[in-house]
């Protein structure tokens, strides 16, 4: 497993993390991704995964990143604070690594959200804060918002079919050292299995890439948000055997004629 910098911070996170959302596999799958060093958990208050996050660090926590998140409707000073208090209790743990604002609400002011985030790490109940779902306007004012502590991180959808952010979020975020968490990187299970879908150009290149590389596609769709410089991915499986084959996704690099070649195949077709 290859590590990138979590933010401008010294703390390292692997390039394959494990996602949770619509998590239902137990504590098998975790325990098997962290063994591999995918020692990035992601969570969320919303997702109702946080008991099972806890119980599948058991003995293992000081080995494991915990990220997880405060939805958008609990953005009031006292709202962020019981928040985390909840997701403390179902984490079984005494920090959360990563607390990320879960998407922005335009209805409660970013400072006064933002001044619950940094009491939280003041306590010594946060290490570092985060957000997920922010426009480059919106980080731009949620760093304008903080006192004492960096954002290190936004959690954006980023897969080979949705590229949005190449726009103007990524290079932002790699200009200002912000770590991007790819969310829904496999496109929801469609990159890991492409023979079951539409024979698009795109999909096309995924396949001929990996026979190539002799990777699967899945390894492929992740190495190829993995080389981008600032960013890493979340996978969520629910199988041991998914969830090793996600992880063999680094430690390895498509070269950049390969990564070309996707690109452009995908910009065409999707
Ligand atoms: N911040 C946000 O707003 C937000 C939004 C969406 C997601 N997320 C985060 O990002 C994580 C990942 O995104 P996601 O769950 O939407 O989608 P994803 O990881 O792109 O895809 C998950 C789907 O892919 C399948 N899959 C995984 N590995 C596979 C493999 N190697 N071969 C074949 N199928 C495979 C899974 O099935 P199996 O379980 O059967 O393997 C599941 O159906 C979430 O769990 C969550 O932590 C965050």
């Amino acid at each position: 497993m290859e590590y990138k910098p979590l933010g401008n911070t010294t703390v390292l996170i692997p390039e394959i993390g494990l996602g949770t959302w619509r998590y239902a596999g137990g504590v098998e799958p975790l325990r098997r991704g962290i063994e591999l060093g995918a020692v990035l958990i992601d969570t969320a208050e919303m997702y109702r995964t946080e008991d099972v996050v806890g119980r599948a660090v058991q003995g293992l926590r000081a080995q494991v990143f915990i990220a997880t998140k405060v939805s958008g409707s609990h953005l009031r000073y006292d709202d962020v604070l019981r928040a985390a208090e909840r997701s403390l209790r179902q984490l079984d743990t005494d920090s959360i690594d990563l607390y990320q604002i879960h998407w922005p609400n335009p209805s409660v002011p970013i400072t006064e959200t933002m001044r619950a985030m940094e009491t939280l790490v003041d306590r010594g109940l946060v290490k570092y804060i985060g957000v997920s779902n922010f426009s480059v306007a919106e980080l731009r004012a949620a760093q304008a918002a903080m006192r004492h502590y960096p954002i290190v991180s936004n959690q954006v959808l980023y897969n080979l079919t949705h590229r949005d952010i190449e726009r103007d979020l990524l290079p932002y975020c790699q200009q200002h050292r912000i770590t991007i968490l790819a969310y829904t990187p496999l496109d929801d299970g469609r990159l890991a299995t492409p023979a079951r879908f539409r024979r698009t150009r795109g999909m096309q290149v995924l396949e001929q890439v990996a026979a190539q590389v002799h990777k699967t596609p899945a390894q492929v769709a992740l190495n190829w948000c993995t080389a981008r410089a600032c960013v890493v991915a979340i996978p969520k499986s629910d199988s041991v055997e998914h969830t090793e084959e996600n992880c063999r996704a680094s430690g390895w690099r498509l070269s950049p004629e390969q990564i070309h070649m996707l690109d452009t195949a995908f910009a065409s077709t999707g």
